[in-house]
């Protein structure tokens, strides 16, 4: 794996989808500081310079349809869980992909696939992951750090070689297409899985439980005997 350091950039997905490389070929760019790191939503990803993990890590999946790309949210975040583990207890996967310590966000993802006629040809993961910052500005209601989970400074490199890791092994299980196990694992791990909870979407705010994420990464929610699916951004967790 190439990987590339930066002290700064404007946002390390921006920086590596710019590159030009050759298939089979996977990069890892890491920046501490981004001017104008990218949230999955219009928001800006707030990260104190130096503190914190923000990165992006470019691969190239040899046959995954583009009809089953969730499945690189699921090896993504599992990963994650399996190296954040080894750490500390309390770890979930918030549907699509956060990974949250109970109910406050450790960390988010923006993954930014191209696809080549009905295949992924290339992923672009970006992580942005709370490691030693223990002041947060933004509005952002429920973030979280390592350091503060863990009552201590945190090695950073440790935690990226960890992860990196789990993620080669987690993505040699979607290569190998074991997408059964992986799916299962991820529901396993998802946060409000199969309890009661608050959640907004374009009606208004529901008391419904969370029952599945289908293959394509929709959620399946229950609420009084009915079923209805969302797409990313379609409901909101009240929390
Ligand atoms: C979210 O809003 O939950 C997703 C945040 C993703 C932030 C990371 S930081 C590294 C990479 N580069 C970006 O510009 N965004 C992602």
């Amino acid at each position: 794996m190439k990987r590339i350091s930066l002290e700064e950039t404007d946002s390390t997905n921006r920086y590596a989808k710019a590159l030009t490389t050759h298939r089979g070929e996977t990069v890892l760019v890491t920046a501490e500081f981004q001017t104008a790191g990218r949230g999955s939503g219009s928001n800006t990803w707030e990260s104190q310079a130096g503190k914190n993990l923000t990165f992006s890590l470019m691969a190239h999946p040899t046959a995954l349809p583009a009809s089953r790309m969730f499945v690189i949210s699921e090896v993504t975040s599992l990963a994650l869980l399996d190296a954040l583990s080894t750490l500390a207890e309390g770890f979930s996967i918030k549907w699509p992909n956060d990974v949250y310590h109970h109910d406050r966000k450790l960390l988010g993802m923006l993954i930014e696939n191209d696809l080549s006629g009905k295949y992924v040809q290339r992923t672009i993961i970006g992580i942005g992951l709370n490691v030693n910052q223990t002041h947060f500005l933004s509005d952002a209601p429920n973030p979280v750090s390592l350091a503060q989970i863990l009552g201590r400074e945190v090695d950073r490199h440790q935690v990226m070689e960890l992860f990196l890791d789990r993620f080669r092994q987690r993505w040699q299980q979607m290569e190998q297409g074991d997408f059964t196990q992986l799916h299962t694992h991820y529901l396993q791990h998802l946060y409000r899985r199969d309890t009661t909870a608050r959640f907004l979407d374009a009606q208004g705010t529901f008391t419904g439980r969370i029952r599945d994420v289908e293959p394509s990464g929709h959620l399946v929610v229950e609420s009084q005997g009915e079923t209805r699916r969302y797409e990313f951004k379609e409901i909101k967790f009240i929390i």
